[in-house]
């Protein structure tokens, strides 16, 4: 049986989800995993009342941790500069380092992936992208044979509680609540709800799966929290769902990526993934489509992943740094060069003549209308005009939406990409 003697960097949600997991699946780590863990110390700036460490040995200063005699620092701190000081210290202290923590490798994967090849120790991230659902050791090892052409997914488990949620009519406000109470959300949840979160997961996805640096140049970053309960009806009288997606593609020699909200067909794999439930697809060439999903946020998960990496430093070889070195500069291709169809819902004053005024406007724009519907009057003589388009650039996409939004019996107006592939 391996050995390992970890120190665990934090003590919120998330550590203390490892910290009893580690105790309440002891005996199935040891025999599915051949290794015993063992809790040396926390680094904890204050006690957790949900949480008693019993005898493990606390330090307040999370930097003290790395001092003790252990094989691995486990940081669970989150944010992004402190993490980086505390896992470049323990590297150069000779610790390997278990994070969960996207934002740091996001930012200074780079950095923190030489420096651990310098000094031979390795750093491991499962749980920074959909948490315990296996999806770093999956693109680094089980797929290494292939060349991966596209990962599109919903990587925010936050997200995708509230979407799935709203689309049975919940509120976005009550369910982000319950997203915060469950432990799915950040700490400052715009991180889920604006998009960043996906951002920095895709990105980390991939690196891994082009083999280039981190972090990426700037890509289009949108979040959940313009959609409205109404655009889900809307949605699914024409057959689509609403999911946060977040795409990384190599295609033709062109790299693309980017995190937004679309309209995808509600018979799609994607579409059907509800809660806190994160899916990936994977294109490749040897096999083919694959498909993974599991819980993507939350105690027990991100437990799962940061124990599956603790069992693989154990039974491999700890004389190599497993992490890949890469200084390829990429160029994804500008955002506003992509082209989608799209779902708009114009919300305009219900007065003669304004279904021909905003129809006028899209072919202004030489923009095709696919079905235009003018919907069930809401209050204060207001009508929804739900038109679906056909495909069109997302250069002209912005300067349609600022006509739209000068004519003045509009008084709102929302649009969502369709993915169609
Ligand atoms: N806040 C994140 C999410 C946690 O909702 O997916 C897991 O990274």
């Amino acid at each position: 049986m391996k050995s390992l003697k970890i120190g665990i960097c934090g003590w919120g949600n998330v550590a203390t989800g490892l910290f009893n997991t580690i105790k309440l699946n002891y005996e199935s780590i040891q025999s599915n995993g051949n290794l015993d863990i063992e809790i040396v110390v926390i680094g904890a700036r204050r006690d957790n009342p949900k949480c008693n460490p019993g005898e493990v040995k606390i330090e307040r200063n999370i930097f003290d941790v790395i001092d003790h005699e252990i094989d691995v620092v486990v940081e669970l701190i989150g944010g992004v500069e402190v993490a980086r000081e505390l896992i470049l210290k323990a590297i150069k202290n000779k610790k390997h380092v278990v994070t969960a923590n996207k934002a740091v490798i996001f930012h200074h994967g780079d950095e923190i992936f030489k420096e651990a090849a310098k000094n031979g120790v390795k750093v491991l991230f499962e749980s920074s992208v959909c948490a315990g659902t296996p999806i770093i050791k999956l693109l680094t090892e089980e797929l290494a044979a292939n060349k991966v052409t596209k990962i599109a997914g919903m990587l925010n488990g936050t997200s995708n509680f509230i979407l799935s949620n709203m689309e049975e009519g919940a509120e976005f406000s009550s369910t982000l609540h319950l997203a915060q109470k469950e432990g799915y959300a950040e700490p400052d949840p715009t991180f889920d709800i604006e998009g960043t979160d996906a951002a920095h997961k895709i990105g980390i996805l991939s690196s891994l799966a082009f083999g280039t640096s981190l972090p990426p140049e700037d890509f289009y970053i949108e979040g959940i929290s313009k959609i409205e309960k109404i655009d889900f009806k809307y949605a699914m009288e024409i057959g689509y769902t609403i999911k946060h997606l977040a795409v990384a593609k190599f295609n033709n020699g062109i790299y693309e990526l980017r995190a937004h909200p679309v309209l995808i067909s509600d018979s799609s794999y994607l579409a059907n993934l509800k809660s806190v439930r994160n899916g990936i697809e994977i294109e490749t060439d040897l096999l083919g489509t694959l498909h993974i999903a599991g819980s993507g946020a939350g105690q027990e998960s991100t437990a799962s992943g940061v124990i599956s990496d603790l069992v693989y430093l154990a039974n491999s070889n700890e004389s190599i740094s497993k992490n890949k070195i890469t200084t390829k500069k990429i160029e994804f291709i500008d955002f506003l060069d992509l082209t989608f169809k799209y779902y708009f819902c114009i919300e305009a004053e219900d007065l003669p003549g304004v279904m021909t005024s905003i129809s006028s406007i899209f072919s202004e724009n030489k923009v095709g209308i696919d079905s235009i519907v003018q919907k069930e009057e809401l209050p204060d003589n207001v009508v929804p005009i739900v038109i679906i388009t056909d495909s069109f650039n997302e250069r002209n996409h912005r300067e349609l939406l600022n006509n739209i939004l000068n004519l003045d019996s509009v008084k709102n107006v929302r649009s969502i990409r369709i993915e169609t592939d």
